[in-house]
């Protein structure tokens, strides 16, 4: 099979060919901010929520073909705890949206060995929403694949000021000890700490043209690759992955050496 890296308007170019076998390089952990729903549906003259739906399609495929290549962990910014300023019409779909994904997705999640995963506050979600994320983990716990982990109703700000805190009860309590705090105790603290060894990001993409972090995976990304594309969420397909990780497979990371 041969994969070609694609341009922004998706015509495959000869270039450069994805090393789809070399392991190494695969970013394990991809964290995708999926934006631009709105504006696609605004240049179809549709209503918001017509770009959020074709953007849980566009999950589907994205979840597959990440799945497909051999991506470790894909978190997907679904749902943002300063969404909650958008009109409750909005709102109110976009808490629809996991129930409708789950109904009609999670065979082919077991399918493909993907098990769901969550981060964020998510006591804060609607039941209806909740249940259905609470059963999608629990039908998908025995997969050994890739972990699809959606943060809904995740800040990162927030996520480190709770660590904080159970940091700051444990000293109070003498579990530990101030000289003992470090970044493995911090880690453990977070909501990723589920992830193990891939907690930290390697490659955060966003769609849209936006070239900022949004309050996402902040200690997480501390020193991830970044990918910004014009493409919006809901034409992010396949061939954009490809083309992304075309483009991680050229970066030299460092990790502050050099
Ligand atoms: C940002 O685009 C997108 C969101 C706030 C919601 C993202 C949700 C999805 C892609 C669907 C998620 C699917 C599941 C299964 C939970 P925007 O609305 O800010 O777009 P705009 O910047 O063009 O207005």
């Amino acid at each position: 099979m041969k994969h070609f890296f694609r341009n922004e308007k998706n015509k495959p170019t000869d270039t450069t060919e994805i090393l789809f076998n070399a392991a190494e390089k695969i970013p394990h952990h991809i964290a995708i901010i999926m934006d631009g729903n709105g504006r696609w549906a605004q240049k179809k003259f549709l209503p918001r929520i017509a770009g959020h739906k074709e953007g849980m399609n566009t999950v589907k495929k994205i979840t597959k073909r990440a799945s497909q290549i051999g991506v470790k962990v894909l978190t997907l910014y679904a749902f943002s705890t300063e969404n909650w300023k958008r009109p409750d019409t909005e709102v109110s779909f976009l808490m629809q949206l996991p129930v409708d994904f789950f109904d009609t997705f999670v065979p082919d999640l077991i399918k493909e060995n993907v098990k769901v995963q969550v981060i964020g506050f998510t006591d804060q979600l609607p039941l209806h929403t909740k249940k259905a994320v609470e059963q999608a983990i629990e039908d998908t716990k025995n997969n050994t694949g890739m972990i699809l982990n959606f943060a809904l109703n995740y800040g990162s700000r927030s996520e480190m000021l709770e660590a904080t805190k159970q940091i700051a009860e444990q000293v109070k309590a003498g579990e530990l000890a101030v000289e003992d705090i470090n970044e493995v105790v911090f880690e453990q603290q977070l909501m990723t700490t589920t992830l193990g060894e891939y907690q930290d990001v390697d490659y955060m993409i966003r769609t849209s043209g936006e070239e900022r972090i949004s309050n996402f995976l902040l200690w997480q990304n501390a020193y991830s690759e970044f990918y910004f594309t014009k493409v919006l969420w809901p034409d992010f397909d396949e061939a954009a992955l490809e083309q992304a990780i075309g483009v991680y497979q050229t970066r030299h990371r460092r990790f502050g050496g050099i």
